[in-house]
């Protein structure tokens, strides 16, 4: 009799946890699916934040084959700083493992400086992992800036350090921002070399000067700064750019930075 009530008890046992074990499993299956559908975080982020803030005409400065899903409000020219012939044969390893067709840029000109661009002539201005590869970022933004319009948008991701081959080196610092801008990207160029050549691609200690010496001959393609969003905006808060902060969001692989011209605020001397 005792027995048979233990038997009975192990067999319901065993088909109730049989039965909880699967339920657990499918819902483990489900959440997984839930999780895994729609675009990554990152692209998530970026449609959010795009179609939460572009309206109105605007550039993209460095689209290459990646250009952001902008609203149908927005009216958007892409601007790179060579050809599509020339960013085919300079990225054609990106282009490669990507296989995203390249978007041919409307505009050639310095990203940087927006030579071809009047003060306050646009509504946006989008630049999606481009800042890490300019040698003066504060003269970038200055640009940024000057050619957005009162309210107009800066929309700017980065690379999150942590993230990627850039998380063995050290984050950037706001001084060294400050100072590659008082006194040209020339004071740090080589530094910036140097640690590319080691830590990036580990070249050994005696090729380090003859890899210097290729990279400064290059077409930069390599991240000069480094940073993940709290040190980013750290270096913002230090800058006091005349622009508000509108949105900071980090993801899996970059963060995503909105900030908006301010024309009642202005670069303080420490950043002109
Ligand atoms: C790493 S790709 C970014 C591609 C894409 N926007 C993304 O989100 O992955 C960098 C792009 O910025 C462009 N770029 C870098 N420096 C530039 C400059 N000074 N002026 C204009 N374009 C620049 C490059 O030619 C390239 O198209």
């Amino acid at each position: 009799m005792r027995r048979r009530l233990a038997e009975t008890t192990i067999r319901v046992l065993r088909d109730l946890t049989g039965r909880w074990g699967f339920a657990r499993r499918a819902r483990l299956k489900l959440r997984d699916l839930v999780a895994r559908s729609g675009p990554p975080r990152w692209e998530a982020t970026r449609d959010d934040l795009s179609f939460r803030y572009l309206r109105g005409d605007g550039i993209e400065i460095g689209a290459l084959n990646m250009p952001l899903r902008v609203p149908p409000q927005a009216r958007v020219r892409y601007v790179d700083h060579a050809s599509a012939d020339e960013l085919r044969e300079l990225y054609a390893w990106e282009l490669h493992i990507h296989g995203w067709p390249l978007v041919p840029p409307d505009v050639i000109d310095d990203g940087e400086r927006l030579t071809k661009f009047e003060d306050a002539s646009l509504d946006f201005v989008i630049a999606n992992h481009m800042l890490e590869h300019v040698e003066d970022p504060i003269a970038a933004l200055h640009h940024f800036l000057r050619v957005l319009r009162p309210g107009g948008i800066l929309f700017l991701t980065l690379p999150d350090a942590r993230h990627t081959f850039d998380a063995r080196r050290e984050r950037t610092t706001v001084e060294h921002l400050l100072r590659d801008h008082r006194e040209g990207p020339e004071a740090s160029r080589r530094d910036h070399y140097e640690e590319w050549a080691r830590v990036i691609e580990s070249v050994p200690e005696e090729r380090v000067p003859a890899r210097v010496e290729e990279l400064a001959t290059e077409q930069p393609r390599h991240h000069f700064h480094v940073w993940e969003l709290d040190t980013f905006l750290e270096f913002l808060i230090a800058l006091q750019p005349p622009a508000d902060l509108e949105a900071a969001r980090a993801t899996e692989k970059e963060f995503a930075v909105i900030l908006r011209k301010n024309p009642d605020k202005h670069w303080p001397e420490t950043a002109r």
